[in-house]
């Protein structure tokens, strides 16, 4: 495994341009299986999670070839119809192939994804929402059973909640249904309109209006086409959160500026100096940060993907914070390691109480998760000495070997075997 070792009291300047979004490029990616034709798509992450969906794709017979952060997706030949364990395992997203091969082959057999890190993540919504299209399941020895007796017919489905994953399978199943589909309190992040957008270019007819709403007139077949992923509103948070935690003049560019709006406001609430752009945020040094009390929500709200992160910010403000968590049950898991790093952070049930002014002090650490990875690397860049983040691998899920990306900026971050 590696793990890496960073020195603190680090350096940031100059600026970052943003890459691809992951949370995009998954479910896009997926949306090959749609039809005969190949997607071509652009300005791909170059990630671990990238690569195990390209692995899972390619368990079903789909040829892709790769260049640099460009991707050709071509499934004209898909066979195998049994999701591998050991991707599905690794990756939740691997769910998203349920909608597509029940619309396009009627049948499909994916293991179920099961307990992650940061909940248990059940696929009820999922399941409901492609049974009301007319698919049935059942479950055997741990994989889910999918089965169209007829065809996918299009139908008024209102979600119990927005989520993102759930809208995303039946969003792409119909596409190609037979009939009108109605999904009321659809999900409404960016990357649902990322989603749409190359459906409608491979030839969908849906129209996402930002009240939740989402309408698809189902077509017979989709066809060839050529999208550039969006840029990662998370990965760009969490660059803007580290210049503000540094206090360095730094500036986060190729991004899209309105998806980041509740991260910004929170941010310029708590007294940091930005320049919102279009299409970059520059940072500037600021006089002093306040604690805050806020709560994760689906979008528009604040993001649970930047949750972690925020809370290591919070261990620096001036006065006292707290974080709500409402999206996933047990995503606090970075607090016994923050803590670690000098942070005095309590938690009670789905509340974090963050005690600010903590002069943080380089330590060894675990990572549990993604997001929680990072939030440990950002208080580590800050904190007095050295520290050591075992278990890195979670990281390079989501951020581009953060050794080079943020190391090349000032920061001093090695990685090594252990
Ligand atoms: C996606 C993102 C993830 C982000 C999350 C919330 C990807 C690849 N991942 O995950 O980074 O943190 O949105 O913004 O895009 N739930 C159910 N039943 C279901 C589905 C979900 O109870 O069938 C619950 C989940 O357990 C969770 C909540 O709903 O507590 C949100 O999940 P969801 O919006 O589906 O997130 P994901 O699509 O898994």
């Amino acid at each position: 495994m590696d793990r890496l070792i960073i020195k603190g009291k680090a350096d940031l300047k100059g600026s970052i341009k943003i890459k691809g979004s992951k949370n995009s490029a998954l479910p896009i990616m997926v949306s090959a299986l749609l039809t005969r034709s190949p997607l071509k798509l652009k300005n791909l992450p170059k990630l671990d999670d990238i690569d195990n969906m390209s692995k899972l794709l390619r368990s079903y017979g789909a040829n892709i070839k790769s260049k640099q952060d460009n991707l050709e997706i071509k499934c004209n030949n898909i066979t195998n119809r049994d999701a591998d364990y050991d991707i599905v395992r690794k990756m939740r997203a691997s769910i998203l192939i349920l909608g597509p091969l029940l619309a396009r082959f009627g049948k499909a057999r994916i293991s179920l994804p099961g307990g992650c890190a940061i909940g248990t993540r059940p696929i009820d919504i999922h399941l409901e929402g492609l049974k009301k299209l007319g698919a049935n399941f059942s479950f055997e020895n741990g994989y889910v059973v999918g089965a169209v007796e007829d065809e996918l017919i299009g139908k008024h489905i209102t979600l119990p909640f927005p989520s993102v994953g759930a809208t995303e399978n039946i969003l792409m199943a119909a596409s190609i249904a037979k009939g009108k589909t109605i999904i009321e309190n659809a999900a409404r992040e960016p990357e649902i309109n990322d989603l749409a957008f190359a459906l409608n270019k491979m030839g969908a007819k849906i129209n996402v209006k930002n009240n939740g709403i989402i309408k698809i007139d189902g077509v017979n077949s989709l066809t060839q086409a050529t999208h550039k992923i969006m840029s990662d509103r998370i990965v760009a948070g969490t660059f803007v959160i580290a210049a503000v935690m540094l206090n360095k003049k730094f500036e986060v560019k190729e991004i899209i500026s309105s998806n980041l709006e509740a991260l910004t406001s929170l941010l310029i609430k708590m007294g940091a100096k930005l320049k919102v752009k279009k299409t970059s945020i520059q940072i500037m040094p600021s006089k002093k940060l306040n604690g805050i009390k806020i709560q994760t929500a689906p979008y528009p709200g604040f993001p649970t993907d930047l949750q972690a992160q925020i809370m290591a910010l919070m261990s620096l403000a001036n006065g006292n914070s707290q974080i709500k968590e409402n999206i996933f049950e047990n995503r606090f898991m970075h607090v016994p390691e923050l803590n670690r790093l000098g942070a005095n952070i309590k938690v009670k049930k789905d509340i974090a109480f963050i005690s600010g002014n903590r002069h943080l002090k380089g330590a060894q650490v675990m990572a549990s998760d993604l997001r929680a990875s990072v939030s440990l690397v950002l208080a580590a860049l800050c904190a007095e000495g050295e520290s050591v983040i075992n278990r890195v691998y979670h990281l390079d899920r989501g951020y581009e070997k953060i050794e080079h990306t943020l190391g090349s900026l000032g920061p001093s971050i090695k990685r090594e075997k252990y």
